[in-house]
């Protein structure tokens, strides 16, 4: 049986001549030109003075957390819902992860419980663009910068998306984007760092670079730092996605499109919202299975896959990771955050990849919609 993939790229030529390119000429003085044409075309399309390519998100969450001085007793809040290396990050740096709600339409931080879980501590916040939609920026920032926390956008997912006009990875001090072989827009492995203060991306590169100053002679070493880059052949593979992510993410849209025809009429099935003034880039098509069918996750996702159907859980909060186990921040995140305790076990993420036909499609809304009314009888 064929499998219909959850995830997976779009690949054209132009991806297999810009990496040939590179491989065949990215060396010598040409070593990091790759890098600096994705770097300077990325911030262009967003909208940033700089960005700073890197391994993964992960790596340029680490990084930001890093440059701005985050640690020791500091607290950074981030929504219950996401995946761990939103948080993991604040742990590496030894501060404190605190999980917030998220909102009940957007699935993203929720302004009340992030203002709740705000203490003298916090140092910052990292609200996330979960599968695509877009938090309530303009309260987030006007409460950030009420209590002087610093915003760090994790726009990991959400390539494409706006949020009244404006692109995400335009919000907060720095932004972060993922170009995980799973993400609309790939490297394969990689990551972006962008932000408009010229001081913060001046202390990422040399944080990034194992602590070397720009202009410094060769091997000296201002401080200890990581080794944070992004290779030639990655770049090249970037470069040429970027310059087909108009395409890229209208193929998106229009993947979501299908979905949202398709399940029109079954009830008891909410997809991704896009609340007025947003556009949703729909990362991953999500459903939610109302209460009342009583469906878990776990259950659904196993009926689907014996029909070759792939899909991924909803992230479970991470308030309830074991990797979290020990964090006293864990019951009170249990009792403050109903809402990702709601939805996280009857939400999954269908089949999303950028290869999906429209049958396939067709055929995932009919095994969901029968397994739904199945439930329901
Ligand atoms: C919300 C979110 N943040 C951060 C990351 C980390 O990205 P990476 O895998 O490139 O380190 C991901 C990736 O999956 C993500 O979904």
């Amino acid at each position: 049986m064929q499998r219909i993939p959850v995830a997976g790229p779009w690949i054209t030529q132009r991806e297999i001549d810009y990496v040939a390119q590179a491989v065949g000429t990215a060396w010598y003085r040409s070593a990091n030109l790759f890098q600096q044409r994705f770097e300077a075309a990325f911030a262009a399309y967003i909208g940033r003075r700089f960005a700073i390519a890197l391994p993964s998100c992960t790596s340029a969450i680490h990084l930001a957390l890093l440059a701005i001085g985050v640690g020791g007793d500091d607290e950074v809040i981030v929504p219950d819902a996401t995946w761990i290396a939103t948080s993991a990050p604040i742990s590496y740096v030894g501060a404190t992860p605190v999980f917030a709600d998220i909102d009940r339409r957007t699935w993203c931080l929720s302004l009340p419980s992030l203002e709740q879980a705000i203490t003298p501590r916090t140092r910052a916040v990292l609200p996330v663009n979960l599968y695509g939609g877009m938090p309530d920026y303009d309260r987030i920032l006007e409460a950030a910068a009420r209590k002087r926390i610093v915003v760090i956008e994790d726009a990991a997912e959400s390539v494409g998306s706006l949020y009244r006009g404006k692109k995400a990875g335009s919000f907060g001090l720095a932004s972060v984007f993922s170009f995980h072989g799973s993400k609309t827009l790939t490297t394969g492995e990689g990551g972006m760092l962008l932000t408009d203060d010229e001081a913060l991306y001046e202390r990422c590169r040399m944080l990034a670079d194992h602590g070397r100053r720009k202009g410094d002679r060769a091997f000296w070493n201002a401080e200890i730092g990581q080794k944070y880059k992004m290779s030639s052949l990655q770049a090249a593979l970037g470069l040429a996605q970027l310059e087909r992510v108009d395409e890229l993410v209208a193929r998106k849209r229009e993947i979501f499109g299908w979905y949202q025809s398709a399940l029109d009429r079954a009830s008891g099935i909410t997809l991704n919202a896009e609340p007025d003034g947003t556009t949703n880039s729909v990362w991953m098509v999500t459903a939610v299975m109302d209460a009342a069918l009583g469906w878990r996750k776990e259950d659904l996702a196993d009926a689907l896959a014996a029909d070759g159907i792939d899909t991924r859980p909803f992230f479970y909060p991470l308030s309830s990771l074991p990797a979290y186990a020990d964090s006293p921040q864990v019951a009170v995140a249990a009792k403050r955050n109903l809402i990702a305790y709601d939805i996280s076990p009857r939400a999954i993420n269908l089949p999303s990849a950028l290869s999906l036909t429209e049958d396939q499609v067709g055929f995932v809304c009919d095994r969901l919609t029968r397994l739904a009314s199945k439930k329901a009888a």
